[in-house]
């Protein structure tokens, strides 16, 4: 039995999305075991219910605490934070973090001009969960929320860049465009690989923003608080499931991750959600 705070974080997603964030936490906590879900065999998240998505998220994340040992949840799909952060935050017997109010954060201090934009999933912009995240933070930004469906599709492909997907863009960025924002926050954890192609058609005038970086400041920082850094004196170790077909999950999740996903294992559906 490892103590306590050599245990896991755990993180999910609805597919590969999350390894945005799974990156810059193994960058910012390299001393920090992970072992990281993506829901592949069930995404997108975006057009489902959102009671559906709960009901996902809250078997992952338990699957997480009682399969794999995990200390901390790490919610990194924004559509399952709208859907069930609250709920998981409530029943978890761990700490639960999620990729909303760190990347809200994020946005406010990005911009100049004051008119911000968000883009995320059906489900995530419909919650409204952003639009009471940047009134939290500053509630005198003016922010335009548009829903960007296909994207995440796109991504899960392998598909991030090409005419269809700048047609996509430009047909689905229109909003964000007119509205004359200077900082764009990409509200889906899948978007940073379409970075290139958003930004080419948004402009040079707007900088997008990532809630990746900004979350895991923010896990570090609870982690701290909550006494559960690692202290082991080497690397984490990592590890990554898929509800979907594992070697597309670990072939094209290590071109996006990096050489840290060096395998992928096939998530098995658990033990039920409970402590
Ligand atoms: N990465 C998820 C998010 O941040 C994508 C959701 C989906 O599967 O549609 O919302």
């Amino acid at each position: 039995m490892t103590g306590t705070n050599d245990r896991p974080i755990g993180m999910f997603d609805s597919g590969f999305g999350g390894l945005t964030v799974a990156r810059a936490v193994i960058d910012v906590l390299p001393k920090e075991s992970l072992v990281y879900i993506g829901d592949t065999g069930r995404y997108p998240y975006g057009p489902r219910p959102a009671s559906e998505v709960r009901e996902f998220a809250l078997e992952i994340a338990w699957s997480l605490v009682n399969d794999h040992n995990a200390k901390a949840v790490v919610v990194a799909c924004n559509t399952a934070s709208a859907a069930a952060f609250n709920e998981l935050a409530d029943v978890l017997p761990v700490p639960v973090i999620s990729v909303v109010e760190p990347g809200a954060r994020a946005l406010a201090v990005a911009t100049t001009v004051r008119r911000v934009g968000v883009i995320g999933t059906i489900g995530t912009i419909s919650s409204g969960a952003y639009q009471r995240a940047l009134a939290d933070v500053d509630a005198s930004l003016n922010l335009t929320a548009t829903a960007c469906p296909g994207f995440v599709e796109f991504v899960e492909r392998g598909q991030t860049h090409g005419d269809e997907v700048v047609l996509l863009a430009e047909r689905l960025l229109a909003p964000v465009i007119n509205a004359g924002i200077d900082a764009l926050l990409l509200g889906c954890t899948h978007y940073p690989y379409l970075s290139r192609v958003i930004s080419e058609v948004m402009g040079a005038g707007v900088t997008l923003v990532s809630s990746a970086d900004e979350t895991a400041f923010a896990l570090a920082e609870m982690l701290r608080t909550e006494g559960l850094l690692s202290d082991s004196e080497k690397e984490g170790s990592r590890a990554f499931l898929s509800s979907g077909d594992v070697e597309w999950f670990a072939d094209f999740g290590r071109r996006l991750l990096g050489p840290e996903l060096s395998s992928a294992s096939q998530w098995q559906r658990s033990s039920g959600n409970q402590a």
